[in-house]
């Protein structure tokens, strides 16, 4: 990441009233404070960045690291032993909250022992009121709470912090504001997230994103395509699309455009070899948006495309608005456009309701979509929604008979699925040296398999041939053609 050019700030004035240079002044003068930290500890501070949840989730993780980098602190891979320590937390399911507070507790200890260190929460959990309530109540030792829509804040929240030397919170419900330019660190070189929309605005009625990530907004494409000539030109070769629901994206700017439209856009970069994107709802799948994938040569042959259930009557009572019908004939149409295309899907079990016959026919779709890897989720109340007040909620015990089910059945398909390409040869983008073995480097097929085939980190980030020898399970083991 390029530094910020500081030097022009003058932090005896008042801080700007626009974005972003009220947020470059909030970095200079958190930087003031750090640099002062650096001199008491006589060492660099150390911070870091534990993120649970999506993929959204990681790209905000990265603006974090950013603003933290510029003002001064350098990354500690081990939380103990960091002076500034930050959960990006996730709310989708209970066990996620409940993975946060048992982390929090444990930090208390370490906290102790370091008087200068920090504590950070942020993320789609804060966005809840009886979080931040029993936050205050019992979890006094956090420094600093904030929520998913002023992330773009941090700087600001993290300098009122330092001024005040107590706990900040700063938590808004809703935002239609999207600030551009902040810095970024990337995780990758060669490849990155970027945000096309924000929020969501479909309501299932299980889901709490909408709850906590707010109305569907969308960036401007020319942000979005600026944005993703830079990574370019900075050395990145693949891009992945983020959104809540990217089939929807668009909708709401003041002149519309379609995510086929963008999709169609962002290929004209020169440079850039991958797109992939994520997540698609099945009910905004567009004809348009089949053919632009069919006729990609950027395109990734992969899509996430959530069916939750199989069964028409809980997909209903999901507030999906599509049928199993419905759902089958868009896979159908999706297959004959791409043949070589990998599915992905979500799959949620034990919803309020869900019987045995409906349950059998979300594994009915599952052998007939055949898909390549399915994430399987026991549902989980999460109150403010709908689905928490519905009635005949699925006691534990049936659902856990019918989620090792469906998991069984899932691995036996994406086994099967993941082997059809032995033997062909293909591209792949090498991402990393092999964890277990370093003579190896472990790469990703356009349809997201990974293979590990011989070669050394001089190849991560490019492009190769590899042949697939053989494949174990959900990976191959090839080796380089080129
Ligand atoms: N319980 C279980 N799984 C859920 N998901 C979202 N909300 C819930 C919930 N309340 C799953 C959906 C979604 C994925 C990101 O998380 O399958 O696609
Ligand atoms: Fe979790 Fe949803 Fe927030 Fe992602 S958007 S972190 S999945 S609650």
């Amino acid at each position: 990441m390029q530094s910020l050019d500081l030097t022009g700030i003058d932090l005896i004035k008042e801080a700007p009233i626009q974005e972003p240079q009220r947020q470059y002044y909030y970095i200079a003068k958190a930087k003031q404070y750090v640099d002062r930290l650096a001199e008491t500890l006589g060492r660099t501070p150390t911070f870091c960045v534990t993120t649970f949840g999506c993929q959204m989730n990681a790209r905000d993780s990265e603006k974090l690291v950013g603003i933290l980098e510029q003002i001064g602190y350098k990354e500690e891979t081990n939380e103990e032993n960091a002076d500034f320590v930050i959960f990006n937390t996730c709310t989708v399911r209970e066990n996620a909250n409940m993975r946060v507070y048992g982390r929090l507790g444990q930090l208390s200890r370490v906290k102790k022992k370091n008087p200068h260190m920090m504590i950070g929460l942020c993320g789609c959990m804060m966005q809840e009121a009886h979080v931040v309530e029993k936050l205050k109540k019992s979890y006094r030792y956090v420094d600093l709470i904030f929520g998913t829509h002023n992330i773009y804040k941090f700087a600001e929240l993290l300098a009122t912090r330092y001024e005040s030397g107590s706990m900040v919170i700063d938590i808004w419900k809703d935002t239609d504001k999207i600030v551009e330019d902040l810095p970024s660190e990337r995780k990758f070189s060669f490849k990155s997230g970027v945000n096309i929309m924000f929020g969501c605005n479909n309501f299932c009625s299980y889901c709490i994103v909408p709850y906590v990530r707010g109305r569907e907004r969308s960036r401007q494409p020319k942000d979005i395509i600026r944005e993703i000539e830079n990574l370019v030109a900075d050395g990145v070769v693949e891009v992945m699309l983020l959104g809540q629901n990217v089939n929807s994206y668009g909708k709401t700017l003041d002149e519309p455009m379609t995510f086929a439209q963008l999709l169609q856009e962002i290929e004209k970069i020169e440079g850039l070899k991958r797109i992939r994107f994520m997540t698609s709802h099945p009910k905004d799948l567009s004809d348009e948006l089949i053919e632009v994938m069919k006729c990609s040569k950027k395109i990734c042959k992969h899509l996430h495309l959530p069916v939750q259930s199989g069964s028409t009557r809980i997909l209903e009572k999901m507030n999906r608005r599509y049928t199993k019908e419905q759902y089958l004939k868009l896979v159908e149409k999706i297959k004959e456009a791409v043949p070589d295309i990998s599915l992905t899907t979500d799959i949620i079990v034990g919803f309020p309701g869900e019987t045995e016959e409906d349950f059998l026919e979300t594994m009915d779709v599952v052998r007939k979509v055949q898909y390549d890897s399915a994430f399987t989720f026991i549902y989980s109340k999460r109150s403010g929604t709908p689905a928490a007040v519905m009635e005949n909620q699925i006691p534990e015990a049936v659902i856990k008979d019918r989620f090792d089910r469906l998991l069984k059945e899932v691995q036996d398909i994406s086994s099967k699925v993941c082997s059809v390409h032995t033997g062909t040869t293909q591209e792949v983008l090498v991402e990393a040296l092999n964890d277990h073995d370093t003579s190896l480097v472990t790469g990703r097929l356009s349809n997201n398999i990974l293979v590990h085939f011989k070669g050394d980190s001089e190849l991560i980030g490019k492009l190769v041939q590899v042949h697939l020898d053989e494949c174990r399970g959900f990976y191959y083991i090839g080796h380089r053609l080129s």
